[in-house]
């Protein structure tokens, strides 16, 4: 079988994010359990990953676990926590080896004390790298964001370190768990579902989205180009009038 390719590589997003859903459906779809559509959504994202690097994606952002996924029975938490450390610790030297900088957003409470040493083992070990940045929302919501830095920003103010005239969007950005990384171009959501469930709000703001039918587990590199390639076709206007 001839193997898919990304027809041109003009107008590459710089940023794209993805809410990877729809792994429990497909592997009850299979009689199997659900934390074996996990484990297949695991190995998709090193897949999606490698692609990015290949195509000049800069940042690449997934949705791993948010605040709200706490709901879940425990058994399924645990193994996502364990399939989290799992994929650091299997894909360690590939991600050295392509200098590739990890970054972990999100809340530090109620992760094993395991994977939260990973998170900052992993921040400290790949902080210096820059051919490609990807960034794991684990314990991520945005309106946990947006009122943590609402609180940095007010205690700012409170020891006078800014002056409340000048706190403006530069401000917001940079006490955001995404300081440093640009906006998000493109917004991927697969599964059918056609909703942001309270991902990066502040920036996607001006982000092309992408929803699929597509269920996580089988969202492949080809699934990724398709997607790329309706990117590359948008006229992104950011609230002005086309040349
Ligand atoms: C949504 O599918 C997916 C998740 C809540 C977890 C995403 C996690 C992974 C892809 C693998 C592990 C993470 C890393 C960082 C390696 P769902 O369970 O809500 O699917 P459903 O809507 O069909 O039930």
């Amino acid at each position: 079988m001839k193997k898919r390719k990304l027809k041109n590589f003009n107008n590459i997003p710089n940023h794209v994010a993805v809410i990877m859903d729809g792994n429990g459906r497909w592997a009850e779809k299979r009689g199997l359990k659900r934390n074996m559509g996990h484990r297949k959504g695991a190995d998709r994202l090193y897949e999606i990953l490698m692609a990015s690097l290949e195509v000049g994606v800069k940042v690449l952002t997934v949705y791993a676990f948010s605040v709200e996924n706490w709901k879940r029975p425990q058994a399924e938490v645990d193994y996502l926590m364990t399939e989290a450390t799992n994929f650091l610790k299997k894909h360690e030297s590939d991600i050295i080896s392509k200098e590739i900088r990890v970054i972990v957003i999100g809340e530090d409470d109620r992760i094993p004390d395991y994977l939260r040493e990973k998170k900052y083992y992993y921040m400290d070990l790949t902080k210096d790298y820059n051919k490609m940045t990807f960034v794991i929302a684990l314990n991520y919501g945005s309106h946990q964001e947006l009122v943590q830095m609402v609180k940095k920003i007010s205690e700012k103010v409170k020891t006078n370190e800014i002056d409340i005239n000048d706190i403006n969007e530069q401000t917001v950005e940079e006490n955001l768990y995404t300081k440093g990384l640009p906006p998000v171009d493109l917004m991927i959501r697969t599964s059918g579902e056609i909703r942001v469930s309270n991902f990066l709000l502040w920036q996607l703001s001006y982000a092309e989205m992408y929803f699929t039918k597509v269920l996580w587990p089988d969202f492949n590199k080809k699934e990724y180009y398709k997607a790329l390639e309706e990117y590359q076709l948008r006229q992104r206007r950011f609230g002005g009038l086309t040349k």
